[in-house]
């Protein structure tokens, strides 16, 4: 399906504060000039798509998606390089995500075309807005809602809004990448079997909220999901999935329908795979992190994911007691794997797996 976005410009912020806010940007605070909506229903499917100044939506108080939650979302960057291009990186594994998303939550898929466009559009038009220093870049947002108003809980909405905002973002975790303290959450869990972990879903982040305060309040920057069924085996971390390092064998968990399909995750078993390392998915449990960082064997742990991308995590909390992974910093591996993945981004490496995608 090829669409056509129409444009209502938006005036730009003045070029010096702009340059202002791309200093040092906070994550997702300060967005762009512009937006992308596109709705839908039934009759029509998707329709009305639009370039728009940023700002507020004019919703009613009854839209489904302020009562029921059918609501799903995507996270991604673009980058400048060094030479001025701006890339994005392996959209249509995010395109192809929301559709997963979507299709869990009884929602309508939208085209992949129709998503890459979007981003495009969005990125080609807000261009400026793209941090040209290391490490920085434009997070894009898309996500979708359901707009239709009635809060009889019938079946699906009838009706949706797609959009995408993009917001400049220096590191997600205030550390950079120092090594993360983590709290293994015993006390709540994430997702269960058949449940909707694997979606990307507002639902899923609101429910880990209060893990997240009290993993701060035991002096932790992230919590550790453990699966619901026995609360033993590891599954994610907060917002981004876990690998384990073995020497030069590396372990992440399996995609067992509870955990999100991380597009970073999957990036990183075929980075690993093709610099020699063994990657694999598999099975950790939290008494195996713990004995295998003790005795020493489990070399390094980090997280991957698009806002965070490769941090290591050196310190772990749990009420049975406290470990620590290789000495608390960074390890060999997580830091040539972070360099080589944002080598690929920024343009200083080879992209021999076609990642990389040219705005
Ligand atoms: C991302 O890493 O892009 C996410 O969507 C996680 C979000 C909580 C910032």
């Amino acid at each position: 399906m090829t669409i056509t976005f129409t444009t209502e410009p938006a005036v730009p912020l003045p070029a010096e504060k702009r340059a202002a806010l791309l200093e040092a940007p906070a994550f997702g605070e300060v967005f762009t000039d512009h937006m992308i909506s596109i709705d839908w229903d039934r009759d029509r499917g998707w329709h009305d798509a639009r370039l728009h100044p940023y700002g507020p939506l004019v919703l009613d108080p009854s839209a489904q998606v302020f009562h029921y939650g059918q609501e799903v979302f995507e996270g991604m960057k673009a980058y400048r390089r060094p030479d001025g291009t701006v890339v994005t990186f392996r959209p249509y594994a995010n395109a192809a995500r929301l559709n997963r998303s979507c299709a869990r939550m009884a929602m309508p898929e939208l085209p992949e075309e129709t998503f890459v466009e979007a981003l495009e559009l969005l990125v080609t038009t807000d261009r400026d807005w793209v941090p040209d220093r290391p490490g920085h870049s434009l997070y894009l947002r898309p996500f979708m809602i359901a707009t239709q108003h009635t809060i009889g809980f019938y079946g699906p909405s009838a009706a949706y809004r797609f959009m995408v905002i993009a917001s400049p973002a220096a590191s997600y975790f205030k550390a950079g990448a120092k090594p993360l303290t983590v709290w293994l959450s015993q006390d709540y869990t994430r997702a269960a079997p058949g449940g909707t972990g694997e979606a990307k879903c507002g639902g899923n982040y609101a429910g880990t909220l209060v893990a997240q305060a009290q993993a701060r309040e035991k002096g932790c920057d992230q919590v550790v999901w453990l699966d619901s069924a026995e609360r033993r085996w590891v599954d994610e971390m907060g917002t981004s999935n876990l690998f384990f390092v073995y020497g030069e064998r590396l372990v992440t968990p399996e995609l067992s329908g509870t955990l999100l399909a991380g597009v970073t995750r999957d990036s990183v078993l075929a980075l690993a795979a093709d610099l020699g390392y063994q990657a694999e998915e598999g099975r950790i449990s939290m008494e195996q992190w713990r004995a295998d960082a003790e005795s020493g064997v489990l070399t390094e742990v980090f997280s991957c994911g698009t806002s965070s991308m490769v941090t290591p995590v050196g310190f772990v909390r749990s009420v049975d007691g406290d470990w620590t992974i290789g000495g608390g910093v960074p390890g060999p591996v997580t830091s040539r794997l972070r360099e080589e993945l944002s080598g690929i981004q920024a343009g200083s490496r080879p992209d021999p797996f076609g990642w990389v995608h040219k705005i």
